[in-house]
Parts: structure tokens; C-alpha cells; sequence
């Protein structure tokens, strides 16, 4: 028996007194997944037959500290464990950029069904953060010459990192600066240019849940006024930045896909298109560059 080991019955009135303790449940169980490698499959087992041990990757007593720190200040648990799933890959994730969002997932998708018939090529993801976006680009197109930007140094800093450990070959240069500005050097080259701006409108960051509010950078999550100041200011730097038949794939807050489609269409961008998220929300623009 490991030393995390511990009997099913024990462990289960543990779960249960951690759950009653506040917070939701579907994040308990995360924590428990994720921080403790207990998946929905050992904990339906553990129900069905109690009378088996369970092994925690980390001390329960390390588990319940979390549990309760997240509690008492509404702390993310991906920031006390310093890690995040995403896709295929795990990212370490801090305070210094936004925790990789699951409908941002589907982005990837989104951009990766427009290139599918280039082997070559050059892309950039404007706005790293910790580096979701450039690390799958970088595995799924391996040849291409890859640009991650951030107008923060330590979201930098963190994306490099992670690109390190997950992918320590790949062919991407990270750049500090403001959007398209310090790609100076290649613009009128970019294939593909995929990104998450900040998109709240600022006069909604104060109604944001304390988890996000609180410990989230504002510089990630602040869109300006009308939540489209990056976005504007991206979707104009494409008409200069994009090669001939390149693509922009922008993702956007739930209600603005068409005001920002229409910006598209008219800056003279051409195959104008929108796609839903997983909760059927128009959330990607899509345009090309003539
Ligand atoms: C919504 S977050 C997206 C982070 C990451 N791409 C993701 O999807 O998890 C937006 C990112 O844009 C960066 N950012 C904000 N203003 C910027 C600017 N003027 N130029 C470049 N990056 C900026 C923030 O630091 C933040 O990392």
C-alpha cells in the first residue's frame, strides 16, 4: 500500500466532508482528477466497492489544504496546483495570465481546418498568455515558423516555459510588444494569425465571479468600453500584417460577433465567417486576406 493509500469508506466520508464544507462539487472533483490523479472512473469505482483502498498522488492533508484555500479566498485551483489541462498537453498556469479557457479549445480547431492543405507556412498567436494557443499550433504544424506575442513579460516568460517542457524543439520565437507591432519585421507574411484578446467590456470586470475578478490579470481580461478595443485594433494590423490568402481567427465575447464580422467585411477581407462554440455561441470570426 502507497503512502497516499487510503480506504474507500474513509476516503469517501473525507469527499463528502469537503464537499459539505462549500465550494462546488464539480470542483472538488476536478481538484480531485487533476491535483490527485483520482479520475471519474476510480471514483465511481471507489463508490461501488468501498471496501478498496484508493491512492491519492499527494497526501490527502495537502488536498484538504487546497480545497480550503480556494474557499476561503476564492483562489483558482489551477493556481494552487500550478497546473491546467488543456487539450492534449497540461500547462503550469499562475497569476500572471488567465487560465487557459475551455471554449478557446475549439479556436485551434477552427484555425487548424483552414490550413489544412499547407505544409509551410508562418503563423502568430497575438496574445499568448501562457501559451495554449502557440503550443498546439506548434504541434499540429511543425514545419511552419511559429510567433507567439505578449504585451506582458511574465505571460511570456511562462508560455516560453511551457512550450519548453512540452514541446522543447518546436520552431516559434516569442515577441514582447503590442500586437502586431513587434512582427514588424514579417508583416505581409503571416498565414495564420489566431487569437484571444482581452473582450469584456470594462464595466463588466466588476460583476466577473471573485475567482475570475480577483486573481485573473485585468490586462487579460479588459476589452475596453465596448470590449473590442484589441480586437479593432487587431483586425485593422491584419489587412498589413496577413499574406495574400491568409487567415485571421478571433475569438470574441458572446455578443459581438457582428459587429466584429462586420468590421471584417468592411476593411475589404474576404471569405467573412463566423463559427458557435460548444454551447452553440457565435464566438470565432474568421476573414482572409485578399
Ligand atoms: C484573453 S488573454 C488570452 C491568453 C491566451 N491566448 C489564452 O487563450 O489563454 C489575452 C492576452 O492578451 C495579452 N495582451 C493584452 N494586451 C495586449 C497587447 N496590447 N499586446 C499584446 N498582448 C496583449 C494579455 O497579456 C493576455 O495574455
Amino acid at each position: 500500500m502507497s503512502s497516499n493509500s487510503i480506504d474507500g469508506n474513509k476516503f469517501l466520508q473525507w469527499r463528502k466532508k469537503m464537499i459539505l464544507k462549500g465550494g462546488r462539487k464539480i470542483d472538488f472533483d476536478w481538484l480531485l482528477d487533476i491535483g490527485a490523479g483520482v479520475s471519474w472512473g476510480d471514483l465511481q469505482n471507489i463508490i461501488l466497492k468501498p471496501e478498496n483502498c484508493i491512492s491519492l498522488k499527494i497526501p490527502i492533508i495537502e488536498l484538504e489544504g487546497i480545497w480550503l484555500s480556494h474557499l476561503k479566498d476564492q483562489t483558482p485551483l489551477q493556481h494552487l496546483i500550478s497546473k491546467c489541462p488543456w487539450r492534449d498537453f497540461e500547462l503550469e498556469v499562475s497569476a500572471e495570465a488567465l487560465i487557459p479557457r475551455q471554449e478557446t479549445e475549439f479556436l485551434i480547431d477552427v484555425a487548424l481546418k483552414k490550413v489544412a492543405n499547407l505544409k509551410f507556412g508562418r503563423w502568430a498567436d497575438l496574445g499568448t498568455g501562457s501559451g495554449p494557443i502557440a503550443i498546439s499550433l506548434a504541434k499540429s504544424l511543425p514545419d511552419w515558423n511559429g510567433h507567439a506575442v505578449d504585451i506582458s513579460k511574465d505571460a511570456l516568460d511562462l508560455a516560453e516555459r511551457n512550450l519548453k517542457s512540452i514541446f522543447a524543439n518546436a520552431n516559434v520565437s516569442f515577441s514582447l510588444g503590442d500586437w502586431w507591432e513587434p512582427l514588424e519585421r514579417w508583416w505581409g507574411s503571416f498565414d495564420l494569425v489566431v487569437t484571444n484578446p482581452p473582450y469584456i467590456p470594462s464595466n463588466l470586470i466588476e460583476e466577473l465571479e471573485p475567482v475570475v475578478k480577483n486573481h485573473e490579470p485585468h490586462l487579460a481580461l479588459d476589452g475596453g468600453d465596448d470590449g473590442m478595443y484589441s480586437s479593432k485594433k487587431i483586425i485593422l494590423g491584419a489587412s498589413i500584417g496577413l499574406n495574400q490568402g491568409g487567415w485571421l481567427i478571433l475569438e470574441h465575447h458572446y455578443d459581438q460577433s457582428e459587429k466584429i464580422i462586420n468590421l471584417m467585411k468592411n476593411i475589404g477581407m474576404e471569405e467573412v465567417s463566423f463559427e458557435k462554440d460548444i454551447s452553440g455561441i457565435k464566438r470565432y470570426a474568421i476573414c482572409r486576406k485578399k
